[in-house]
């Protein structure tokens, strides 16, 4: 099973951005806990801050892969090319927030990936991402 973490904007500095948000640890350290926890699927990371790479590494990724686990961060609210691409691949995708977007500002409630996903999980902190894991294995 070939499944790929793609990360957005601003998520290469977790366990220094706003720690009571979004928590400690790093997303490095999480990564590689998390590879050994699924050892049995192939699971790889990818992060960019830049809109277009990440539009690149989706449609790079999603007609071979089995799925997808997106934290689009910011551009979740933003990006139409990133929604439109989520809907464009055939790769199931899987949108996760580590806040609960719902509680914060409302800006953060609109989501330009969610209807083109499998389902959405947020609000459970790095824990999401292995929920995630787990909804494709
Ligand atoms: C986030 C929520 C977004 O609103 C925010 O811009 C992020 C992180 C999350 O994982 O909670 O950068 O996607």
């Amino acid at each position: 099973m070939k499944l790929i973490i793609i990360n957005g904007p601003n998520l290469n500095l977790l366990g220094k951005r706003e720690p009571e948000l979004y928590g400690s640890k790093t997303f490095e350290d999480f990564f590689s806990q998390l590879q050994f926890k699924f050892r049995e699927a192939q699971l790889e990371y990818f992060q960019s801050n830049i809109e277009g790479e990440l539009i690149d590494k989706l449609q790079e990724v999603g007609f071979s892969y089995d799925g997808i686990i997106l934290n689009a961060a910011a551009y979740t609210h933003t990006s139409v090319g990133l929604g439109d691409a989520v809907k464009a691949i055939e790769s199931p995708v899987v949108e996760v927030h580590i806040s609960n977007i719902a509680s914060r500002e409302p800006f953060r409630h609109e989501s330009h990936i969610s209807a083109g996903a499998r389902g959405v999980i947020f609000g459970f902190g790095l824990q999401g991402y292995e929920l995630a894991v787990r909804s494709f294995l």
